[in-house]
């Protein structure tokens, strides 16, 4: 049996820095699989799908393949690491994560990953839905202020120029469609630990999810 590390959080809380540190300190496979959804926002949006056609993007699934290799993102074949990261990927990507058959493909891509390595995954549902035997489950938090702050660096970092408050709404409208969605909602799993990221360093909280797993798998 491999071990699965979960690492939740709404978007911005920091998990995609913290589970990379930590799948690199641990020698693990690091699952981003909010990429995986992301992946499948840039195709709808590539051939013009709009995002309430559920129909449309469950069709679209068929023939779509996605994969991990080297870190980076595979859509068809082809490496679209960058390109998910837009912000319009971005802010469309919380509409195919409500559809069921768009989170079974993902579940099954992840599960797969799973069975012949040891994983640290994350996302919104790693530790309810994918891996709820995770040995080991984090929820990771931040003010809404904090994540959008994070994510406008992350932005303008790439040359671009958004608003603070353009991006404060964007994640609180993410945080509720993802919250809210009848299927694997966005919810601390009630064996989760919760790590509050707001005015801590990324050093800090790695050290502290380190020490955490490191007494957890040495039990
Ligand atoms: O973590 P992220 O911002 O890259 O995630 C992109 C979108 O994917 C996010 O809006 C919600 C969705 N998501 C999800 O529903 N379940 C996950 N396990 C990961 C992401």
């Amino acid at each position: 049996m491999y071990t699965a590390i979960a690492v939740d959080g709404p978007a911005g809380a920091g998990k995609s820095t913290a589970a990379k540190r930590i799948a690199k300190a641990l020698s693990y496979f690091y699952i981003d699989s909010g990429a995986l959804f992301r992946a499948v926002t840039l195709k709808a949006i590539q051939r013009g799908i709009d995002m309430s056609d559920t129909l449309g993007i469950i069709h679209m699934m068929k023939d779509t393949v996605i994969d991990f290799k080297d870190e980076k993102v595979y859509l068809d074949g082809k490496d679209v690491s960058v390109e998910i990261r837009s912000n319009n990927v971005s802010a469309n990507s919380s509409y195919p994560a409500m559809i069921s058959e768009v989170r079974d493909v993902v579940a099954d891509i992840q599960r797969e990953i799973s069975k012949t390595r040891n994983v640290v995954a994350d996302g919104r549902d790693i530790g309810t839905t994918i891996f709820p035997d995770a040995k080991i489950k984090f929820f990771m938090i931040a003010s809404v202020e904090e994540r959008a702050k994070r994510r406008l660096l992350e932005l303008n970092a790439s040359g671009k120029n958004y608003e603070l408050r353009d991006m404060i709404e964007q994640i609180n409208k993410r945080d509720r469609i993802d919250s809210t969605r009848v299927v694997s909602p966005l919810k601390k799993a009630d064996d989760a630990i919760e790590i509050d990221t707001d005015g801590k360093t990324i050093d800090d909280v790695v050290s502290e999810m380190l020490d955490y797993i490191d007494k957890r798998l040495n039990k």
